[in-house]
This record gives C-alpha cells, sequence and structure tokens, in this order.
C-alpha cells in the first residue's frame, strides 16, 4: 500500500458557471505544468458541459495526465442507445476523459441510484478504460444508530464488481458541504474498518484500491488527512473551486 500515489481529485459539482470553471482549469493547469509532485495524481471533474474546454486546456498546457487528469462527475451504465439527457463512458473516454466518479451520496440520495445500478456504472467505466471513483458513506443518522460498519459493507458488498480495479472514496454523507469532519481518530478507524471490508470483498484486488476520504477537506486540515494510515488522497468539493486552496492541498500530500 506504501507505493500508491496519493490523489486529489476536485469536483466541482454543478457549483461553477462556464466563465469561471475555464479560469480555474486554466489556474490549476498552470500551477501542475510548473510544479512537479510525481507522488501526486491531480483530477479535476466539471460538470459535462465543461469538459471538452477545459481538455482542451489540458492539451494547450502539454500536460500529461500523469500530472493533471480530467475527470467526469458520473456515467450511465450502457454504452449507448435511447437514454435522453443520459452520458456514456464510452463518450467521456472518447473526449479524453480519464476518471468518473459514480455513486456520490448526491446521486444515491437525490436520485434513488441503488448500489447495484452503481456497480453497472463501474462495471461501465472498466469497460471504456476510465478510473471509476466510487464513493461511498454513511447518514448522520446511521452513525448515530451504530449502523456505520454495516452500511459501508453493504455499499463495498454491492457497489464493486469482482476484482474492482478502481479508486473507494469514503465521503461521510454528514461532513460533505457542512465545514465539519470526523475527527481524526475517528476517521483512522473507519478508514481500518474500509480497508479492512476491502480486503474481504475484494480479497485479490483491495492492495491496489486507493481509498479517499471526502468531505469538508480544506487546506488547513488536509495535510492531517494525508497523515491517517490507509488514506490514499482526498475527493474535494467546494475547496476545489478555487484554484489558491486546492493547490495548497496538492502541496499538503506527503511523500510515500
Ligand atoms: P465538500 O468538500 O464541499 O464537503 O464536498 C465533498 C464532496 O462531496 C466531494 O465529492
Amino acid at each position: 500500500m506504501g507505493t500508491l500515489p496519493k490523489f486529489v481529485i476536485g469536483n466541482w459539482k454543478m457549483l461553477s458557471e462556464h466563465a469561471h470553471a475555464l479560469k480555474l482549469a486554466s489556474e490549476v493547469a498552470a500551477y501542475c505544468a510548473e510544479h512537479d509532485h510525481p507522488h501526486v495524481k491531480t483530477v479535476i471533474c466539471p460538470t459535462f458541459t465543461q469538459l471538452v474546454s477545459v481538455e482542451e486546456i489540458l492539451k494547450d498546457k502539454k500536460l500529461a495526465p500523469r500530472k493533471l487528469a480530467l475527470g467526469a462527475q458520473d456515467c450511465y451504465p450502457a454504452p449507448g442507445g435511447a437514454f435522453t439527457g443520459d452520458i456514456s463512458a464510452p463518450m467521456l473516454a472518447e473526449i479524453g476523459v480519464r476518471y468518473v466518479i459514480v455513486g456520490h451520496s448526491e446521486r444515491r440520495q437525490k436520485h434513488n441510484e441503488t448500489s447495484k445500478f452503481v456497480c453497472e456504472k463501474t462495471v461501465a467505466a472498466r469497460d471504456s478504460k476510465l478510473t471509476p471513483v466510487v464513493c461511498i458513506g454513511e447518514t448522520l443518522s446511521e452513525r448515530q444508530d451504530g449502523q456505520t460498519a454495516h452500511v459501508l459493507g453493504e455499499q463495498i458488498a454491492r457497489s464493486l464488481p469482482e476484482n474492482f480495479e478502481g479508486i473507494v472514496a469514503y465521503e461521510p454523507i454528514w461532513a460533505i458541504g457542512t465545514g465539519v469532519t470526523p475527527t481524526m481518530e475517528g476517521l483512522q478507524d473507519d478508514i481500518t474498518t474500509i480497508r479492512k471490508l476491502l480486503e474481504r470483498h475484494q480479497p485479490k484486488t483491495a492492495e491496489r484500491i486507493p481509498l479517499l476520504y471526502g468531505g469538508s477537506v480544506k487546506p488547513d486540515q488536509s495535510a492531517e488527512i494525508f497523515a491517517i494510515k490507509g488514506v490514499n488522497g482526498v475527493l474535494v468539493g467546494g475547496a476545489s473551486l478555487k484554484a489558491q486552496d486546492f493547490v495548497k492541498i496538492i502541496q499538503s500530500a506527503p511523500q510515500g
């Protein structure tokens, strides 16, 4: 596990208008072009309408995906067909997308997405050679009821296909967009639990699965989060919309 790189993934959600997205992408790309952090993989996930323009910005800067890669926020399981309003994994791959977030709690909750559906998306991503970033996380009431390990276990068992190759992001729902983060001791316990669940459900690939934390990650505590054993990166919402904050988070990722 010591050999896994550190991931810093920015999820721009539906929070950025086009002009802002282009400016943000240019600023992050300029930083990544000028500074080498070989131990860090940085990914930005704009909304669908911004992907092509952002890809052009990355190309202009001649940025290798190793330094800064493009991600999408979702994909549909089918490769194509009559699915009004949906975007398939091959369509994303075709325009230079490398990563795709699936099963974000905002989709699980607001679009009633089941873990089975998330698993279908994960398979579609893999079939198009995209790296899936599969999100899991419990609600506050599940946590208060002592259900956290059970909920995470179910999500891991049902959202990941056999021999899963990709990234898992632990995003406790009560920490998303709230400014509230788990205590570092609490997060260490949860990460240890998730690592054990991955070993149980994905015995062949678990040690290759990077495990990220997401939920109110800010530049002033990202170093502490990176220091947690078993955390291989962060999935950042709000703070990824300010280039300065996002860059500080990249800088806080330790080597090794
Ligand atoms: P915030 O960093 O804004 O809490 O969002 C986290 C998140 O949902 C990233 O996917």
